[in-house]
């Protein structure tokens, strides 16, 4: 069963869900970091949904708080101790409040949390959130808990998610989860584990869900959606020991996008995120194929040296992902990319830095997300590497990076003034209540007037007639 959402989706936002008769107790969830942070709060909420819990956005009136935490970069943890800071005086007035943390904190420090924060009271990794209410009957009676499991299996592909603080039209649907890749600045292997695939069956039923509840576009999630593989269940690594039946009846990451398409025909679909060394010609092919999967693809490459994937242990070349993009371009004429970045690693020169400006000149993103590197403790290359660039080198080469992305998603924008875009409406601009903002195909977001008649979750034509940085302005064609 979908429950209404009653705000907007923000980082580090909570969210609410409506009332129903519970068991009395208030629960104030928040959510850091990555979409599968996002999305893995609807699966919790639907868990403690099931044990009467009722959602507030007031964390006054909370019972149980619980930060669904990120640890990519050390600027994000910084982030969930000052919040959990700001909850002391709570916990003075109300002392049988509930204070626990989710997601990939907890996992990376485990009983730590419980040792130096005096505050929290559970912690819970990622593939442990079906333990919560055994958890929950540990505190309240007064004992700190703990789970911090990994799984090899675990999907939580029966679990339903209660949609929260969405628009009513988007919604992500995790298809995999943890990540086998071993970049070695990265702490997502060891927090969320092992790559497990999820059910095809459970994920159309999933899509066929959201398009019955009114969705428009959905978004298939993972750490690495190329690799998607399944074949029964278990971890991708052990697909080898399948049998082979198993093996002839897999379904890999294009065909599951196929099923999906042929599904839902009318809903949108994205996917994020990909690797370039697992992602196929046989993904773009499908882009091709299917008018409802849109022509867009986050494609993160962290640097354009040779030397430095290298050391990053990204497992291609400057040259193959070069090649990769020049395929999509070739397939999907309209496509869109863009790109996430690592700025400063380890032994980054002035050389490297211009390689990485250089790339993205040539790919000509429409966006960037872009990092300063962070060193993870327990990572390889916290181990092996000296984070050796100074800061304030690092902000340069960052600052530079970023006026680069500025000046070519200007560009990108510019090159779709003075055509015709369906838009999918998601929602009123920030700026103008008299205006609709939505996203074209390439997924670049498009505010106009509002019309009579037109309303949320509509995909309308616009004409675009203009554009800044980031934003398309256009008007609804009659
Ligand atoms: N495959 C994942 C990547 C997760 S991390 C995905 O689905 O997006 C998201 C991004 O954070 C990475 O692409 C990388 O650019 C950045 N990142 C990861 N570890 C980092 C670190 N130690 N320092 C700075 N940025 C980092
Ligand atoms: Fe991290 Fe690389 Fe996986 S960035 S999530 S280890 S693909």
């Amino acid at each position: 069963m979908q429950e209404k959402y009653i705000d907007e989706t923000k980082q580090g936002e909570a969210f609410a869900i409506a009332e129903k008769p519970g068991n009395g107790k208030k629960l104030f969830l928040e959510s850091y970091g990555c979409q599968m942070n996002f999305s893995d709060s609807e699966i919790v909420a639907s868990i403690l949904n099931e044990q009467g819990y009722n959602t507030t956005l007031k964390v006054e009136e909370a019972d149980l708080i619980l930060l669904n935490t990120c640890s990519i970069r050390e600027k994000a943890e910084q982030t969930v101790r000052m919040r959990l800071a700001q909850f002391k005086h709570l916990k003075k007035e109300k002392p049988n409040m509930t204070v626990g943390v989710l997601g990939c904190m907890a996992e990376r420090l485990k009983t730590k949390f419980l040792d130096e924060e005096q505050l929290v009271d559970l912690v819970v990794g990622p593939d442990a959130y079906r333990d919560l209410p055994n958890l929950l009957k540990e505190t309240d009676d007064g004992r700190d808990a703990i789970n911090v499991i990994l799984s090899k299996e675990e999907t939580y592909a029966d679990i339903n998610p209660v949609r929260l603080g969405g628009n009513g039209v988007t919604a992500f649907v995790t298809i995999t989860r943890g990540c086998d890749n071993m970049c070695t600045f990265c702490v997502v292997p060891f927090t969320r584990g092992r790559e497990r695939s999820r059910d095809p069956h459970s994920i159309i039923e999933e899509c066929q869900s959201l398009w019955d509840n009114g969705y428009k576009e959905i978004t298939l999630l993972g750490q690495n959606v190329d690799s998607y593989l399944w074949y029964g269940g278990g971890p991708k690594k052990d697909f080898a020991k399948a049998s082979e039946m198993q093996k002839l009846t897999a379904i890999n990451f294009a065909q599951l996008l196929d099923m999906v398409a042929v599904a839902v025909p009318k809903m949108r679909i994205r996917f994020s995120t990909s690797n370039p060394h697992e992602m196929t010609e046989q993904v773009f092919r499908m882009i091709a194929k299917h008018d409802n999967i849109c022509n867009y693809v986050h494609l993160p490459v962290q640097s354009g040296s040779d030397r430095i994937l290298q050391l990053m242990n990204r497992q291609h070349t400057r040259q193959e992902y070069l090649d990769l993009i020049k395929k999509g371009k070739e397939i999907v004429p309209d496509i869109s990319f863009s790109q996430d970045m690592i700025i400063g690693f380890c032994t980054e020169t002035e050389e490297d830095h211009q390689l990485t400006m250089s790339l993205m000149r040539e790919v000509e993103y429409d966006y960037g997300y872009m990092f300063s590197y962070s060193t993870r403790p327990g990572t390889p290359a916290h181990k092996k590497l000296e984070d050796d660039i100074p800061a304030d080198v690092k902000q340069r080469r960052l600052a530079e990076v970023i006026a680069l992305q500025g000046e070519l998603s200007r560009k990108r924008m510019q090159g779709y003034v003075g055509r015709v875009h369906e838009i999918l409406i998601e929602g009123t601009s920030k700026k103008n209540q008299n205006q609709w903002k939505g996203r074209n195909s390439q997924n670049a977001v498009c505010v106009f007037d509002k019309l009579e008649g037109q309303k949320l979750g509509d995909i309308v034509s616009v004409y675009v007639h203009g554009n800044t940085q980031g934003t398309l302005l256009g008007e609804t064609i009659l």
